[in-house]
């Protein structure tokens, strides 16, 4: 089928409509990522396609960890806006592209910075540790940052004596607290995609396929956490996976994750969590904005760029290098 892109759906490209029926795309892309010096970073939940083509794929901490350690001149981020502008905010001086503006997320999404702010003004003596998908506004408020995968180890990091909030992830905020045994204060955010999750059908996959482990993103509602044998950020449940002699999993993420996972485990089968109604509501309708069409139109008009204020870049830098720094 003839696909055409034009400057309408991808806002900020530079680049004529095109007929790109006739163009290998992946050919281009390859490219291209020469000639601007570029490395792609794509989140696991990016379409296979995509991750196909990435440098590296990650979860969000290891992303982060890429950006702040890349030589490229310019990044583009396959994933959603949070991650680039995170991306953004480690490397300046760099051309930071996404593939769609509009990739966002319900967390960030459901937690602006002056809420925020006056969320922790009722709490004086606590500090904010901010989940990474949130914005760089949030970030600039928030005393160190997580990601799912380090938020255990930073929270067992700060002294028994302080007092903390959590935002914006009630779910991963009450995982953290049950595995750290501390009390926190908890900005009452959640993803959307993780809370479409049904028990009922997991346990009903889990009847119909009783030698499968499930597998869940502390996301999840603690419903479905407790019916899980293993949680873990999207890196966390890949090697979970790998490392494992089991041979099926039902997986309590967004799919995306199954791409790898069936790459890296060819003979083992993995089965989707089902969301409570029959939408395919598990998918990322953020995450699933950018496509491979998309990504070349960024690269080829190099738009839509990140671009922040300096003053928003230097404040939320600290919360993120002292995350760096406690999760070495
Ligand atoms: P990870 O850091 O585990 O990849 O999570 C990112 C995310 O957005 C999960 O929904
Ligand atoms: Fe945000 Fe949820 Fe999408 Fe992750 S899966 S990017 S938390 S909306």
């Amino acid at each position: 089928m003839e696909t055409l892109i034009s400057q309408k759906s991808n806002p900020g490209n530079s680049a004529e409509i095109r007929n790109l029926s006739d163009i290998d795309l992946e050919y281009e892309i390859r490219t291209l990522k020469k000639k601007l010096n570029a490395v792609i970073l794509a989140h696991y939940y990016q379409e296979s396609e995509i991750q196909d083509l990435a440098d590296y794929i990650g979860d969000s901490l290891q992303l982060s960890q890429q950006a702040a350690e890349t030589k490229a001149d310019v990044i583009v981020f396959a994933g959603v806006h949070f991650m680039a502008e995170t991306a953004k905010i480690l490397n300046p001086a760099k051309q930071v592209l996404i593939p769609d503006l509009n990739a966002g997320c319900s967390l960030a999404e459901g937690c602006p910075a002056d809420l925020l702010l006056k969320f922790k003004q009722k709490y004086p003596g606590h500090i904010l540790i901010s989940y990474i998908n949130c914005s760089a506004e949030v970030k600039a408020i928030s005393d160190i940052i997580c990601t799912s995968s380090n938020a255990v180890k930073i929270v067992n990091q700060i002294p028994e004596s302080q007092k903390i909030i959590f935002a914006p992830d009630k779910n991963l905020g009450k995982y953290i607290i049950k595995k750290s045994g501390r009390d926190m204060v908890l900005w009452q955010g959640a993803c959307i995609v993780h809370e479409t999750f049904s028990e009922r059908k997991i346990t009903k996959l889990k009847f119909e396929n009783p030698g499968a482990l499930i597998i869940a993103h502390p996301e999840c509602e603690e419903v479905v956490l407790n019916n899980a044998d293993f949680i873990g950020s999207t890196s966390g449940l890949l090697k979970f996976v790998t490392d494992s002699s089991n041979e099926e999993f039902i997986v309590a993420t967004e799919p995306g994750i199954i791409h790898q996972m069936k790459l890296k485990n060819p003979g083992k089968k993995f089965i989707p969590a089902p969301p409570e109604s029959s939408c395919s509501c598990n998918e990322c309708p953020y995450m699933k904005l950018n496509t491979l069409e998309k990504l070349y139109l960024c690269m080829s008009g190099r738009s839509p760029e990140i671009l922040l204020d300096e003053e928003l870049i230097k404040k939320s830098y600290i919360p993120l290098k002292r995350m760096l720094e406690m999760s070495k």
